[in-house]
């Protein structure tokens, strides 16, 4: 089940935008925006006191976005986002406390690897797609050229580094299925709530999609 629910998440479009919410107030006007531009899967990240909050506001007033829990560090934190109206969980690292407690909560879980090991880890538990995290910092698209053959089976969601400008780098790899980013919600546009031009970096990120098919590796 898990599997097949993140897999049919990540596959929704080319990118899930992560999203550092500060004010709980951007929340809804945020995900509309992105909704509005093509971009359903949003990932809200623990990194702030309002991001719990900010979760249960989306899933309650954006009936199109599919608002998922980032930077998941503990196990007790999946329950009371699951609580919140997650409905899929990311996490910078390999945790088997919070991969059995997700799957106890029969949330869709995208777990974090750097390794080979981890992968080969995260995969013997049933959990063959994984984020790669950071990703241009452990070596980017070829890092995960490198592991396509050895490593068959098992696709990834780079993010760490990943841009408007290299996205496609990625995705035109055949063990990438999305790629994961903060540059479709940057932190000053969402203070100086400029909704269109959010978007505008949505839709843009959407159309990744198109120049992806004639470009398989
Ligand atoms: C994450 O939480 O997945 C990353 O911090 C996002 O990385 P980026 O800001 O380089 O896109």
């Amino acid at each position: 089940m898990n599997k097949t629910g993140i897999e049919d998440i990540c596959q929704l479009a080319p990118v899930v935008p992560v999203l550092v919410i500060e004010d709980l107030a951007t929340a809804v006007p945020l995900a509309k925006a992105l909704v509005a531009g093509g971009l359903r899967a949003l990932e809200v990240t623990l990194r702030t006191p309002v991001a719990l909050d900010a979760i249960e506001a989306i899933s309650c007033s954006v009936p199109d976005a599919l608002v998922g829990v980032g930077t998941l560090r503990k196990a007790r934190d999946v329950d009371k986002a699951a609580r919140a109206g997650a409905r899929f969980g990311v996490s910078p690292g390999l945790n088997h406390a919070i991969l059995d407690a997700a799957q106890a909560a029969e949330l869709p879980m995208l777990p974090g690897v750097a390794t080979p090991s981890e992968a080969m880890a995260a995969a013997e538990r049933g959990f063959d797609l994984l984020k790669f995290f950071p990703a241009e910092a452990n070596g980017g698209t070829s890092v995960l050229k490198a592991w396509a053959d050895p490593l068959d089976g098992i696709r990834f969601c780079p993010t760490g580094g990943v841009t408007a400008e290299n996205a496609i780098d990625y995705l035109s790899l055949r063990n990438v299925i999305c790629v994961g980013g903060s540059w479709i919600a940057p932190r000053s546009i969402i203070q100086s709530r400029n909704w269109d031009r959010i978007t505008e970096l949505s839709r843009r990120a959407c159309s990744l999609m198109a120049s992806r098919e004639g470009s398989a590796e």
